[in-house]
């Protein structure tokens, strides 16, 4: 078994070195890699035995993927770790780390925690992403919250786990379920993956976005799901939409007649994936910086002879200022601004986003999860 600490080399990444778990999901570890600036998800699958000394990959599809989108987390490599002495291997594979991302299941279980805006904004980036892949031809096999990442200040989405994926129009014969049954189509439930198809993940997609910007759809899917949702489906009748959500915002009245178009029992009933697309035109969501500012210990100490002073900050960076005199300087690659003030030699003051604080070493100012602060200042005379 791999193990944290352990050293995996890929074929052109090179050597890498696992440095934690990261998360484990059925059949696979995920462990953070740092190499250089690069921070990567190495999954790394359960040993299997080797079939006439080859490695068995026949139950992944991630390690051979013909398509590519920017909203798809695909592999950078992969390679084998073997161990020979028990005939068996691993597949290892490498991701772009997706820091400061959640999965959808957060949201979806938490879905009053976050803005519309937001939400609306997941909700359109779900279907682009989706959109991606099945314009390459392709089907993700297993889409759920779980496989979906949130980008947590933006709210853009990129999927994973394309183990299970297939080209649309597969002649899989295979009568086998997979998956999470909440988020399976009444085809799947009742002929397994060969009836997997595109109309499958609208089906999926219209039921997590109806949950995320509807109200009370949690307790309605409960409901369908105590009934069984292949014998609510009969009760009702093939053609007819098995759940009825209510919008949280009367905006979205169209595209929910939509989405329950997308949950219809018959899937050659069902809407399309660009039907969908088209009534959503939302606006990426303004993001809230999350700001909070450190006081100085000490406020500087000018006397009537001081010229000049010169801050150096945690990066090595240096702002001079002379005396009597404001000056703005930028930080963080120029997007925010501070401002010295060294009018009134008795109280030097630095400015931020409005906010007034004595000038002094130790002040330091984090936005999100980036930090400047004041080192060391020089007084020159
Ligand atoms: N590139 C990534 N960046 C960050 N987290 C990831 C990444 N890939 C996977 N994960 C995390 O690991 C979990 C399991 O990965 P996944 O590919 O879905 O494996 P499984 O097939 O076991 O479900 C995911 O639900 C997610 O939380
Ligand atoms: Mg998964």
């Amino acid at each position: 078994m791999v193990v944290v600490g352990e050293e995996i080399t890929f074929g052109s990444l090179g050597p890498i070195v696992l440095d934690k778990l990261h998360d484990h999901g059925a059949n696979a570890n995920v462990f953070e890699a740092n190499k250089g600036s690069n921070v990567y998800a190495i999954k790394i699958h359960h040993a299997r035995s080797l079939i006439d000394e080859i490695p068995d990959t026949s139950f992944t599809a991630e390690v051979d993927l013909k398509f590519k989108g920017s909203r798809l987390c695909i592999p950078l490599d992969t390679c084998h770790v073997y161990q020979n002495e028990r005939n068996k291997s691993q597949i290892a594979l490498a991701f772009p780390m997706l820091s400061d991302h959640m999965i959808l299941d957060t949201v979806l279980q938490d879905r009053m925690s976050y803005d519309l805006t937001f939400r609306q904004w997941i909700a359109q980036e779900l279907v682009l992403a989706v959109l991606e892949l099945h314009n390459s031809g392709w089907l993700h096999g297993d889409l759920q919250p779980r496989n979906i990442m949130v980008n947590k200040s933006t709210g853009d989405v990129k999927l994973i786990d394309f183990e299970w994926s297939l080209p649309i129009g597969h002649k899989g014969g295979s009568a086998e379920t997979r998956g999470v049954e909440d988020w399976c189509a009444p085809e799947l439930l009742q002929f397994g993956i060969r009836a997997h198809r595109s109309g499958s993940e609208v089906w999926a997609l219209a039921r997590m976005i109806l949950q995320l910007l509807g109200v009370n759809g949690k307790e309605e899917f409960l409901r369908v799901k105590k009934i069984g949702v292949l014998e609510y489906a009969q009760k009702i009748g093939a053609s007819q939409e098995l759940y009825t959500i209510e919008p949280e915002s009367s905006e979205f009245a169209q595209l929910f007649s939509m989405l329950h178009r997308g949950v219809i029992t018959n899937p050659n009933d069902r809407c399309k994936l660009n039907e969908i697309s088209q009534l959503m035109k939302f606006d990426r969501p303004i993001i809230k910086n999350e700001i909070s500012i450190v006081q100085a210990g000490k406020r500087l100490n000018l006397k009537e002879t001081t010229f000049s002073i010169q801050l150096t900050d945690t990066e090595g960076n240096t702002y001079r200022c002379r005396s009597g005199k404001t000056r703005k300087h930028e930080f963080n690659k120029g997007h925010e601004l501070i401002e010295v003030d060294l009018k009134n030699m008795d109280k030097p003051e630095i400015i931020f986003s409005g906010i007034r604080s004595p000038l002094g070493e130790g002040y330091s100012i984090t936005i999100n999860d980036y930090t400047w602060s004041i080192e060391a200042i020089e007084v020159f005379t």
